[in-house]
């Protein structure tokens, strides 16, 4: 399904990528994307394994999930590949990432919809989901608490959040490992295969100045996730990008009903003046 279709004509990169104009540099490098990630082994296959990790029951079947900054659709198609039969929204706020996903062939449960996930009121994505993914967003978001909180008032009672990241901070051998393979094999591809190597170093940069794995899952807990988990993938990755999970807490059960005025009551025929004291 296809919703706000239109595509701008020529994207220009800002001159300094922040957390403010992520979206517009990645309109730039839309026709690249695919092409980049299909060359960093392991890509699809762990977007998989955190969508996997959610534990989306019985394929999906009658559930809403959402896949936060889908881009050109990798992560949708994580999702789907766990939970087949689930109805899947995307939300991108690039409009160029969004227009490449929408090329690729989706089952019409799908739908690709363009929106920033600091505004998703604006489009009308008020929940509750089923399961919300996030893969290589949040690093982007400028307020990340207040994002993990959003997130949270869109899930249903005991749903899942799994953000996929990277996240370094806390291990030296994680932050000298990817400053290497950045400066060895990312950005020097992105400059071949875009002309610019602009979004490989503000990835390098905005990696090693997110939150450490700690920091995150504090902000997690704070933001009321429950039963926040994390787990790294294999391969070179390997303590580089991680799943965080955390679900909201499920309704509470009510508590028993206190006891009717009838169970207060004696029996007929009780005499109450000869009750013991
Ligand atoms: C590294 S890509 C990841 C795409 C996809 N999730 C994947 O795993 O391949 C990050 C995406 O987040 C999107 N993005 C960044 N900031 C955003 C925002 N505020 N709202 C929605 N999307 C955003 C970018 O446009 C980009 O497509």
């Amino acid at each position: 399904m296809r919703e706000d279709a239109g595509v701008s004509p020529t994207p220009t990169s800002p001159r300094r990528i922040d957390q403010s104009n992520v979206p517009r540099s990645f309109d730039v490098h839309a026709r690249s994307y695919d092409r980049l990630v299909g060359a960093n082994p392991g890509y699809h296959d762990h977007l998989r394994l955190s969508a996997r990790r959610m534990g989306i029951p019985n394929r999906g079947a009658g559930l809403r999930l959402l896949d936060l900054g889908c881009g050109t659709g990798a992560s949708t198609a994580a999702l789907l590949d766990a939970a087949p039969d689930a109805e899947i929204t995307a939300v991108d706020a690039s409009m160029e990432m969004i227009a490449q996903a929408r090329r690729k062939s989706w089952p019409s449960r799908v739908r690709f919809v363009h929106g920033n996930a600091e505004e998703l009121h604006r489009i009308k994505i008020t929940g509750p989901y089923d399961g919300v993914l996030a893969a290589y967003l949040l690093r982007n978001l400028a307020d990340r608490d207040a994002a993990l909180r959003r997130f949270h008032a869109l899930l249903a009672p005991g749903a899942p959040l799994a953000l996929h990241e990277y996240s370094v901070r806390d291990s030296a051998r994680s932050r000298v490992t990817w400053t290497g393979v950045c400066w060895s094999v990312i950005i020097p591809m992105g400059r071949v295969r875009t002309g610019s190597g602009d979004l490989y170093r503000y990835l390098w940069r905005s990696v090693l100045e997110f939150d450490g794995v700690s920091a995150l899952t504090g902000r997690m807990a704070a933001a009321g996730f429950d039963d926040v988990r994390v787990q790294t993938v294999p391969g070179w990755q390997q303590d580089i990008v991680h799943t965080f999970l955390g679900r909201r807490p499920a309704a509470p059960v009510p508590s028993r009903a206190a006891p009717g005025l009838e169970a207060l009551t004696p029996p007929s025929g009780t005499d109450l003046t000869k009750a013991p004291v």
